[in-house]
């Protein structure tokens, strides 16, 4: 994988044109993994729209932004096998995704961000202190430091935090690296199929067992009088303003929120939410934060630039580096989707192309970040870029429900690392498929 790499040398068009069609799939992948910047730069200048046997690529912003604007147009059916008990990522514009999505948004106030961040300082300096200068930073570190957040903040307690970092990774790579248009061998794909299956059943228990034990100590506090219960919230409220710390957990405040029936959002919908906290936190920010990493140290000029950067009170200017480091090595250059019905993409211009009802289509996100109609000189590094033109959290109605927790998170980890002395990269990251593996890193201590 080089996912830094820019020129390109031979036109990737016509080796394509060339290309037998059954293969085409596997050298528009290969093309993918091995110069993404290249291979799309030459997407947007000669055929921004491929229409290739097996799904049709997007590469300009203004179509990426077309395409995501329209989601009962441009669909997630694609996750819904993927997904139990209709969670609201594969609802698109419907009464679910809308209330659901709107209902966590609330929940997850970003009232909470100064504690996360500071909680995710602490995280992830105490494991950082605690390694003695070498850390395996995938498994270790940048998992380890979401799923302690999953379990401090969010509140899925009483599990090992192993177990929640292996439930969210069958269904990521299930998900959204098992679909048709993956290069993947039937053995591994049945693999993937078998250990999400697994997984989702040890979460589906837990989830009913952790929500059963959380309504039994609410009924606790019911049994108290009036009374206690006025002093005991005028306690919280008062400890709370004094130590800056949060006093309770997501899933405590879902529990102890009460909407009529009418709103239906009930205790099984709870669950469900809880477990989507779960599985969209720790494998995203594992993989964004460690290729961050990487691209930080590969880059000497800009590791020295980001812990100049440490020092600063305002923690603006580092996110910054990271938010365009991840233009670079996004989580996914592409998010796809699949048409409900017949739909004329670009139209009135020279790219207009009409893609039939069921196509499967990549939005090349990675592409749009490089199209100069958004970025300027987009081959450049530039940090403090508008931030409204990243697709690092997605786009329009799916745009990620845990940006904002993502937001604070993602920045802590790298800053706590980077700022190590003489830290060093044995090797670059091994990768299983799609997903890091292991990436090991020294400093001295
Ligand atoms: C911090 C905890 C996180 C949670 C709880 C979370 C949860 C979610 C959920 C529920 C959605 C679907 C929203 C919808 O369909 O309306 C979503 C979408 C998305 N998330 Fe996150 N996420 C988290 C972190 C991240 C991180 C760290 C990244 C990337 C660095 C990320 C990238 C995305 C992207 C790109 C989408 C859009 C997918 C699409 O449009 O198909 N998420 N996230």
């Amino acid at each position: 994988m080089n996912p830094t790499a820019g020129s390109a040398t031979s036109s990737y068009l016509d080796r394509y044109d060339r290309e037998p069609d059954e293969t085409k799939l596997k050298l528009v992948r290969q093309f993918m993994t091995d110069n993404p910047l290249g291979f799309f730069r030459e997407l947007r200048a000669n055929k921004p729209v491929l229409v290739t046997p097996r799904c049709t690529l997007v590469a300009l912003y203004d179509d990426v932004i077309e395409m995501l604007n329209m989601p009962n147009v441009f669909t997630v059916a694609l996750y819904a096998p993927k997904m139990a008990n209709g969670y609201l990522m594969m609802h698109d514009d419907d009464p679910l995704h809308y209330r659901e999505k709107s209902i966590m948004q609330g929940l997850l106030n970003r009232d909470d961000l100064p504690q996360v961040r500071e909680m995710v300082r602490e995280i992830a300096a105490r494991i950082l202190d605690n390694a003695g200068g070498r850390i395996d930073a995938v498994g270790e570190y940048c998992r380890m430091v979401p799923a302690t957040i999953v379990r401090d903040y969010f509140g899925l307690i009483g599990m090992h935090r192993k177990d929640l970092m292996e439930w969210s990774y069958w269904a990521q790579v299930d998900t959204f690296y098992n679909q048709p248009f993956d290069v993947v061998e039937p053995e591994e794909r049945e693999r993937i199929e078998k250990s999400h299956a697994e997984s989702g059943a040890k979460l589906g228990k837990y989830i009913a067992a952790l929500i059963l034990t959380k309504k039994l100590t609410s009924s606790l506090d019911f049994l108290l009088s009036p009374t206690r219960k006025m002093w005991w919230a005028l306690f919280r409220w008062l400890t709370k303003k004094r130590d800056g710390r949060l006093h309770d957990d997501i899933v405590t405040r879902m529990m102890r929120t009460k909407f009529p029936a009418e709103v239906d959002f009930d205790l099984q919908r709870v669950g469900v939410n809880a477990g989507g906290l779960l599985i969209g936190t720790i494998e995203t920010t594992a993989q964004a934060t460690v290729q961050t990493i990487q691209y930080l140290l590969q880059h000497p000029e800009l590791l020295a630039r980001a812990r100049d950067a440490v020092a600063l009170d305002d923690p603006a200017e580092f996110d910054g580096i990271v938010w365009e480091a991840l233009r670079f090595v996004p989580i996914s250059p592409y998010m796809f989707r699949q048409t409900a019905c017949e739909y004329t993409l670009a139209k009135g211009t020279n790219r207009e192309t009409t893609i039939p009802a069921k196509t499967n289509v990549l939005a090349l996100t990675q592409s749009a970040m490089f199209d100069p109609k958004a970025f300027e000189e987009p081959e450049t590094f530039k940090a403090g870029r508008n931030w409204y033109h990243y697709f690092t959290f997605g786009y329009g109605a799916h745009e990620c429900l845990g940006k904002y927790v993502g937001m604070v998170m993602i920045p802590e980890i790298v800053r706590q690392i980077v700022r190590k002395r003489d830290l060093q990269a044995k090797n670059g990251i091994i990768y299983d498929g799609h997903m890091p593996k292991s990436y090991e890193l020294t400093w001295r201590s």
